[in-house]
């Protein structure tokens, strides 16, 4: 069987999910595969769940485009930094990697530019014009910037300074976890965060991910800022649907390159 479907597959901390993507729906074309992460989470043990997911949709092994998410700067198929991930992915040319392996074509972005991607696309950003700044909160903070639908990619907003720290390690969703803070108390330090990257990018719209995103009645309204900021309504499915985007548009253009 031959698909026309996109795959998408977004590496986290701890779980590695794929599925064939609908572009027209915005939704995924078949049921998601979901495979733990390694415990050791290298370049070539994430690779093979990689390959495992790219085997379960085996009919994507066509011309299909194939695109992947890591939670670091990727910046022309080589891994840049590794703030939550096993640092020996620092320097990995990923996309050759990944190439070699499938024998396919793949697409490999940040994460959180996946995300946004999906959500500018299908979610809570679609129609939205002007500057419009993702933030997902989760192990890490990610953030995608667009202006005007234009992505202005590995953006790497989650560590701005704050009070003369990275901000990350304190406001991440993994902070309010790991330290018992009630919604209120992490709030204070969200709203910190808002107000400093609001004061530097002056954006549209705030659109808020991550998993935590589903419980954001809980902590948006009590943020005071200026910029409108709504909960991400693609939930855990924007960096899959986001990546398969990405991919096929990278894949489109690449034609036209080969054409010219
Ligand atoms: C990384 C980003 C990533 C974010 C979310 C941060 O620590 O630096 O690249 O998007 O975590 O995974």
């Amino acid at each position: 069987m031959t698909t026309a479907h996109p795959l998408g597959i977004d590496v986290g901390g701890s779980g590695i999910k794929g599925a064939p993507v609908d572009l027209d729906a915005g939704a995924f074309a078949q049921k998601r595969l979901r495979i733990d992460t390694p415990e050791t989470s290298t370049p070539e043990a994430v690779c093979d769940v990689i390959a495992q997911v790219v085997d379960h949709f085996d009919e994507v092994r066509g011309s299909s485009p194939i695109g992947v998410t890591i939670p670091g700067v990727v910046q022309h198929g080589v891994v840049k930094t590794a703030a939550n991930i096993d640092k020996s992915w620092v320097g990995c040319h990923i996309e050759d990697l990944l190439e070699q392996r499938l024998q396919h074509d793949v697409v490999v972005v940040n994460d959180a530019d996946a995300a946004g991607v999906g959500e500018l696309h299908y979610g809570a950003a679609k129609g939205h014009e002007g500057l419009v700044v993702l933030t997902t909160l989760g192990t890490g903070i990610g953030t995608a910037i667009f202006n005007e639908g234009v992505l202005v990619p590995n953006s790497e907003l989650g560590h701005i300074q704050i009070d003369g720290k990275d901000a990350e390690p304190s406001t991440a969703s993994s902070a309010k976890t790991r330290e018992g803070l009630s919604y209120p108390e992490w709030a204070e330090r969200l709203q910190k965060y808002y107000r400093a990257l609001e004061d530097l990018l002056w954006p549209d719209l705030f659109v808020v991910g991550g998993g935590v995103s589903k419980d954001s009645d809980e902590f948006l309204p009590l943020l005071d800022i200026r910029t409108p900021i709504v909960p991400a309504t693609l939930k855990n499915k924007a960096g899959i649907i986001g990546a398969a985007v990405l991919a096929t548009r990278t894949q489109d253009a690449r034609g036209q390159h080969t054409q010219d």
